[in-house]
């Protein structure tokens, strides 16, 4: 039997509710038919959203949504996304799949879409291809409610009390797509740009994303933090609130074949899970050179785009990231969402690419059909430990795998939030082994449980056809100690035990 060490009095740190964010790019049918159908559309609606899909996304409770991308955030000119609609300029989105964006999606119903989801935005601007000023006048487009230029034309477009906008990105991988730059020359613009990203309400107060690394660029990391803040005055300290971080799970090799999102074997299953894990290695490494600058870890690490890219659906549009999403994908959203709740000391929001048929979704919809992928339960289930307190745990974890990959079985997060109550999820990556877990509770008397589970073969999935293949159920294989609770959990599996 495998024993579970939970000690509620020791707390390690606040879990940041935006640790449950998601990502929502200009990028095939994540936000054009999956999420705005406009006003006319025969789809039931409110103000264009989906009122299927947004119902959805409330029960699974959205903290934060990141917007317009992405690739697309540096060749995005917001001003081509706002006033009346016909007259929006079309364009083509070069980046992905190259088809025509009307920009009948802009800001405004960006903020709507918050306000129906009822979550922060997080807006990304244009580094890459945009100016200073382009910058500028988005912010004040959208924050300020004094005289000026951009609130007049707020206004003129239908609106005029100013939005709230927590977090604003300074550009988007611009080591890649948003600009090729090297992290001395980012990191100037950063510093130049980051200037006229203006607070303009004291109730506004931004927080500024400065663009991290990829994967494991630990010098970006390190000269981008040195450009911001080596031999610069204390005043300028604030400059920077997050620093983001990009980490794909992409089993086979990016360029040539990333491997499918269905039909894979108990090798790409473990091969998926073993690189899903590197994500603590790099959130402690490139955390350890942000240390350097930022001892008392104020700039949060940022990882807003992460969850597993396979090769897109045979007969898709190749530029629209369409994947299907299985019981692999619920264990990866599993294992990242337990390693950024254990590192919630520096990780202070992560977004999970993309919301809707995109990437690692939550959501698939083929016109007026809508399904949940197992992925979303895993989002559904670890809803609890949004703004809850970490505590300190400790989990038993002999290696599975096949001959060539091995990982660790279990991996565990812990919390107890408002009301008192712990919420324990973990993780069982093994395909074949049931593990018994005896769990001991400092100073808890467990009285009352309640377990749900995510569970079945590996290759599971939701289909247009069959939408509940995949679902959450009741777990009752448990009892309850005078130490704590016993239970078993099976293969492939996500549980989730809330503890009074
Ligand atoms: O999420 C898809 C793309 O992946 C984003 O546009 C880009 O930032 C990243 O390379």
């Amino acid at each position: 039997m495998l024993k579970m060490y939970i000690n509620p009095n020791i707390k390690r740190g606040r879990i940041n509710k935006e640790i449950y964010g998601h990502f929502a790019e200009h990028l095939g049918r994540g936000i054009y038919e999956g999420i705005y159908v406009g006003e006319d559309s025969p789809i039931p609606n409110t103000n264009g959203m989906r009122n299927d899909v947004v119902a959805a996304l409330k029960a699974m409770k959205v903290p934060v949504l990141r917007w317009p991308g992405g690739c697309f955030a540096d060749e995005y000119h917001w001003k081509d996304g706002i006033g009346p609609k016909e007259t929006r300029k079309k364009m083509i989105n070069t980046h992905w799949g190259g088809v025509v964006e009307d920009n009948s999606f802009g800001t405004h119903e960006f903020m709507e879409l918050c306000a129906q989801l009822d979550c922060e935005a997080y807006v990304n601007g244009n580094v890459g291809s945009g100016s200073v000023q382009e910058m500028n006048e988005w912010v004040e487009y959208m924050t300020f409610d004094g005289v000026s230029p951009m609130t007049a034309l707020r206004e003129a477009n239908g609106r005029k009390e100013p939005w709230k906008v927590k977090y604003f990105g300074v550009g988007n991988e611009n080591w890649g797509c948003g600009g090729n730059m090297t992290p001395e020359y980012y990191g100037n613009l950063y510093r130049r740009y980051q200037t006229y990203v203006r607070d303009y309400d004291t109730e506004n107060k931004l927080t500024k994303i400065c663009c991290g690394a990829n994967i494991d660029d630990y010098n970006w990391t390190k000269k981008v933090m040195e450009t911001c803040f080596k031999g610069t005055p204390e005043h300028l300290h604030g400059l920077m609130d997050g620093l983001s971080l990009h980490y794909y799970t992409i089993p086979g090799e990016f360029w040539t074949q990333k491997g499918a999102a269905t039909g894979f074997n108990e090798d790409e299953w473990y091969i998926t899970m073993k690189k899903t894990l590197k994500m603590e290695e790099l959130i402690n490494r490139h955390g350890t050179i942000m240390d350097e600058y930022d001892p008392d870890k104020k700039i949060g690490l940022i990882v807003d785009e992460w969850g597993n890219w396979f090769d897109v659906e045979v007969g898709t549009n190749p530029g629209f990231l369409y994947q299907q999403n299985t019981m692999r994908d619920a264990l990866v959203a599993g294992i990242n969402l337990n390693i950024f709740n254990k590192h919630c000391d520096r990780v202070k929001m992560a977004n999970i690419a993309q919301m809707v048929n995109v990437l690692q979704s939550v959501i698939l919809t083929e016109g007026e059909k809508m399904i949940l992928t197992p992925t979303y339960y895993v989002f559904y289930l670890y809803q609890n430990h949004q703004d809850a307190t970490l505590v300190e745990s400790y989990l038993q974890a002999p290696l599975t795998g096949t001959k060539e990959y091995e990982v660790p079985s279990l991996q565990e997060s812990v919390s107890i939030n408002e009301e008192g109550h712990l919420n324990i999820t973990i993780t069982n990556l093994s395909l074949n082994e049931s593990y018994e877990i005896d769990s001991i509770l400092t100073d808890w008397n467990a009285q009352d449980v309640k377990a749900t589970i995510l569970t079945g073969k590996m290759d599971d999935h939701n289909t247009f056809e069959n939408p509940e293949t995949v679902k959450l159920a009741d777990f009752t294989d448990y009892t309850v100690t005078e130490q704590g609770i016993r239970f078993t959990i099976p293969p492939c599996s996500v549980l989730h035990l809330e503890v009074k």
